[in-house]
């Protein structure tokens, strides 16, 4: 028999989603994004997220209708664990999918009116989503742990002191498996540079809850074009190009609005090894270095100026995952750390996201699960091995080291063997 690697690493997945059944029947009952339907010819009911699939959910086309199928993939524990045992993740950090609980507050793809839901409705539903995760996690003790979501809305100013009882909540023994909350870039609706985050930032920087930012809206339709808007691209440009920029934006907002500089032991851990970030984070410093305004503003003391630059920003508050998906960019996203760069990054599969595609008929995608390993998840592991050295230390620093020291993945008493 062959000796298992001395060096085999614990693989921990921290970019890993779920709608659990609270979500799913948030999204049965909705008639705009995000949603779920059945289109006549389709086994599956779809789930049709991305502002980008709204002219095809306006008119759908019968053979390519928008979406994608509901696999058990998104919904089921059981699921979830056989994808991370197929993957040999010792432990995931869950999170709910994009887009949480966005379409309470105004955002982006808000095409009908202003939703009148109530901050208490908004507020349960968060409640429930975080228990449902707590659950889960606690069904499957050392081997689970999760981001919470936010019940964020335009009213969450004026009704801070329920904002503030359930984020403080997350660090109690109600929910001892939760590592950080997950955000959007909608913010309150009006992006995370709007100061009326000020008390939640402060309020997680002081419960030392790190933010996992993740995108949701891309850019706008019309930067793709006509094409793209009947579907012709499917999803690949609102993916692989909106969503990193969408991040590198929100970012560079947050930054420039001073966030980093007022809260500066807020950690934050941006989805998609940063997105556009690390390779453009020295662009923002060149351009605030050169802007007119900025530099009249800081004359007459208005501001303008960071106290650090965004490359400090980077090494000292921002950690990154590690779904690049190429060599290329993983170079990008451990140079943006700096000299501490490789230990600031962490592995993530965007599961169940990007699933294998099927020969069959039928929806295609997910059709492939049940066979090997998942490309997406190979390409993002080869990535690793190739940059650090397989079976290096520096490697099992990014499939798992990191997330261990940095989320606090402590071994739990008479938790699972994986
Ligand atoms: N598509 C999404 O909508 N969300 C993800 O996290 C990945 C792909
Ligand atoms: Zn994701």
């Amino acid at each position: 028999p062959t000796q298992p690697k001395a060096n085999k690493p614990i693989i921990v997945d921290i970019h890993t989603h779920m709608y659990p059944p609270s979500y799913i029947d948030l999204l049965q009952s909705r008639t705009t994004i995000p949603l779920l339907r059945s289109f006549p010819g389709h086994p599956s009911p779809r789930l049709v997220l991305l502002p980008s699939e709204l002219p095809l959910l306006s008119h759908p086309s019968p053979s390519h209708p928008p979406g994608r199928p509901l696999t058990e993939s998104y919904t089921s524990l059981d699921a979830k664990i056989a994808f991370m045992d197929k993957h040999s993740i010792s432990i995931s950090v869950l999170s709910l999918a994009n887009p949480w609980l966005d379409f309470f507050s105004t955002s982006p793809d808000t095409t009908t009116t202003t939703t009148t839901t109530s901050p208490d409705t908004i507020n349960a539903a968060a409640i429930k989503i975080n228990t449902e995760f707590e659950l889960m996690c606690q069904t499957h003790p050392n081997r689970l742990y999760f981001f919470a979501v936010l019940p964020l809305h335009p009213t969450t100013t004026t009704n801070l002191t329920n904002l503030t009882e359930i984020v403080s909540s997350l660090t109690t023994s109600t929910f001892p498996h939760c590592r950080g909350i997950i955000l959007g870039t909608n913010g309150l609706g009006l992006g995370l540079d709007d100061p009326a985050l000020d008390p939640l930032f402060h309020l997680l920087q002081d419960l030392a809850l790190p933010i996992f930012l993740h995108p949701h809206y891309g850019l706008p339709n019309q930067v793709f074009g006509p094409r793209a808007e009947r579907g012709e691209y499917g999803h690949v440009l609102a993916l692989a190009l909106g969503f990193p920029m969408e991040t590198a934006v929100a970012v560079g907002r947050m930054y420039l609005s001073g966030v980093f500089d007022r809260f500066p032991r807020l950690k934050i851990i941006l989805a998609h090894g940063g997105g556009a970030l690390p390779v453009l984070a020295g662009r923002v410093e060149s351009c605030l270095r050169c802007d007119g305004f900025l530099y009249k503003m800081e004359k007459e003391g208005k501001g303008g100026r960071m106290e650090r630059s965004m490359g400090e920003v980077l090494r000292s508050q921002v950690f990154l995952d590690a779904v690049v998906y190429s060599e290329v960019g993983l170079r990008a996203a451990i140079g943006a750390g700096g000299e501490g760069g490789v230990g600031r990054l962490m592995f993530g599969t965007d599961h169940p996201f990007f699933p294998p595609l099927g020969e069959g008929e039928g929806e295609g995608e997910g059709e492939g699960e049940g066979e090997g390993q998942w490309g997406s998840v190979v390409v993002n592991r080869e990535a690793v091995d190739g940059v650090l050295g397989e079976g290096s230390e520096e490697a099992g620093m990014v499939l798992g080291g990191n997330a261990i020291r940095i989320l606090n993945l402590r071994e739990e008493e008479g938790g699972e063997e994986s």
